[in-house]
Formats: C-alpha cells, structure tokens, sequence
C-alpha cells in the first residue's frame, strides 16, 4: 500500500467516530507518522509496510477517541514559536496570540510614546528594564513568545500546575529563550522580591462551572480541568488577579488579560471595583470582545 492510499480510509474511520474535521485531522497524522512534509509525501507517495501501518492506526485510534490532535502530535505552532503540549497542559488558542501582539504592541507603544509601528524607534528602544509577569503561563507560550521579541525584558511566568512548569520550561529550551523564569504557585504567590511590573499579563481559567459538561469531548475529556474552570459566574480568576495586581504594578503599568466571549463587561467591573481605570477593550478577528486592558 502507498502512503496516500491510507488518507481516505483513515478520514472515513475518524468521521464515523465523530471527528469534525476527518480529512484534515487523517492527512495530518499520516504524514505525522511518516515523518514525512506534506509535499514530499504527495510527491513521493513512498511506500509503507506493516509497522508504519500499525504506527499509523495507533495514531488513528487515539484521535478517534477524542483526545486533540496537538496531543498526539505533540506540539503546535503558536506566533513563530514551537510550544510542546500533552495532557495536564492547555493547549495555546489563536485568540491567545492576538494577546501577545497586543501586549507587545502595548510595551512599544508606551515606550515610543504612543508610535507602535515605528520600527527604527523601536530598534533602538532598550527593553532592559522593563519587568513583565505572565500569570497561569500553561505551557508558557504568552510568556515565552513575549520574552523573544522583548529579549532584553525580564519575564517571570507561574503557574500552580507543576506539569505545566516542566511543559514551560523544555518549551524555554526548545525554542532558545532564556529571560524568563517560571514559577510554579498559585498567582502571586512565587513573586517573593519586592518587584514592581511595567505589564502583568494573563490568560486565567475563565469558563463557568455549569459550562465545561457542554464542551467539545476534546476539550471536557482530555485538556486540564483546573485550566478551564473560572468558578460559578467564570470570574474568579479576574476577582484574584485585579484584587492584588495593584501591589505590583509600576503607576504607569498596564494589566491585559484574556476574557470569555461574554465576559468583557463584567471583566471590566471587576477591575474598575479594585480601583483600575483607563479600561480597554479589544475585539479579536471575529468581532468578539476578547481582551481588557487597564492601567491604575
Ligand atoms: C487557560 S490556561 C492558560 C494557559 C496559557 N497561558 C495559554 O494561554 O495557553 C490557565 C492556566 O492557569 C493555571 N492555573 C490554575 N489555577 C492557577 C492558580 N491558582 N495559580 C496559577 N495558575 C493557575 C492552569 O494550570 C493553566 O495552566
């Protein structure tokens, strides 16, 4: 059998076991366990014995039963970093991205005075003493993809989960970023020096309770609960973090977070209650409040 004649038989196996994108999810795993690129494989169309076939029905199997195909893969592509995922970790969401750009557009933009596109300007601003905190870092994509265009900041990143952590930092030496450290506690809770931060950043467990039973099986059976799961209205995340940010932000620092799609409004309570003001909000590309930002 050559390798492109397993693309259709797998495609149908993963539709009949409820898979919502079958030809995309087959072809990627196929050539996953080929080891192949996509256009060597549909220009080669090597052909493949038993053990590849076995190797591929495996893979086959595990994603018929749900479990994401990041998992299987084991990593994704998130900005133009390669950030290792697997179970216990959340998997990095497009909307997250969007964060990022946002943020670093932030730090750039106050720093220029205002021209975030200025691109001489921006060659010549140091970052060197800029202090950045990047809250519930999962797999420490925000934090990471941050330090890298930032790479003079320093980047402190934590997390409770001690699994994320270990993610966070083989994704640090994967993709050869060396200022940031990650903490595992809850919050602020590592943060022991008395250190003031130009931007806290954080993109917290934020679905209500009563949701996560309504979610795709992808997400309510494999990724981590304690990273989805904001408590009964979904805001107990934003209660903890606006609550003590105060205490470490500089007076001209900025918070950004992520909210849930029908969150923002209330996000925006929250931080105005804890004293926040300069509230923004940011639509992400399909026209979804998704990102508040706030100075005090
Ligand atoms: C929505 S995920 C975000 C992960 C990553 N920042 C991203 O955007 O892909 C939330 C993360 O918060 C972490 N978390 C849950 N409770 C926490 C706490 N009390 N303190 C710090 N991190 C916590 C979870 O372990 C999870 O990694």
């Amino acid at each position: 059998m050559r390798l492109l004649e397993k693309l259709k038989p797998s495609a149908d196996l993963l539709e009949s076991s409820g898979v919502s994108d079958p030809l995309i999810d087959a072809e990627l795993l196929v050539l996953h366990a080929s080891g192949l690129d996509r256009l060597s494989a549909y220009r080669d169309n090597p052909e493949i014995d038993r053990l590849q076939k076995a190797k591929i029905n495996r893979l086959l199997k595990r994603r018929a039963k749900g479990e994401p195909l990041q998992y299987i893969i084991g990593h994704i592509d998130f900005l133009d970093l390669k950030i290792k995922v697997g179970k216990e970790v959340l998997i990095p969401r497009p909307e997250t991205e969007l964060l990022v750009q946002e943020a670093i557009k932030t730090v750039r933009g106050k720093e220029l005075g205002g021209t975030s596109n200025n691109i001489n300007a921006s060659r010549l601003t140091s970052h060197a003493l800029l202090n950045i905190l990047d809250l519930c870092t999962g797999s420490g994509c925000i934090a990471l993809a941050i330090a890298k265009e930032l790479p003079d900041a320093k980047v402190y990143a934590s997390d409770i989960s001690a699994t994320a952590i270990k993610y966070a930092k083989k994704n640090a030496v994967i993709n050869k970023i060396k200022n940031v450290k990650f903490l595992k506690g809850s919050l602020f809770e590592p943060i022991r020096k008395p250190i003031l931060f130009d931007l806290i950043i954080s993109n917290p467990p934020y679905i209500r309770t009563s949701d996560i039973s309504g979610l795709q099986r992808e997400i309510k059976e494999w990724e981590p609960v304690g990273a989805l799961d904001g408590g009964e209205d979904g805001l107990d995340f934003y209660r903890r973090i606006f609550s003590e940010a105060g205490s470490y932000l500089k007076k001209s620092g900025k918070i950004m977070v992520e909210v849930g799609f029908d969150q923002a409004k209330d996000v925006a309570r929250v931080a105005t209650g804890y004293g926040f003001r300069k509230i923004e909000i940011i639509k992400d590309y399909s026209g979804i409040e998704r990102i508040l930002k706030a100075g005090l």
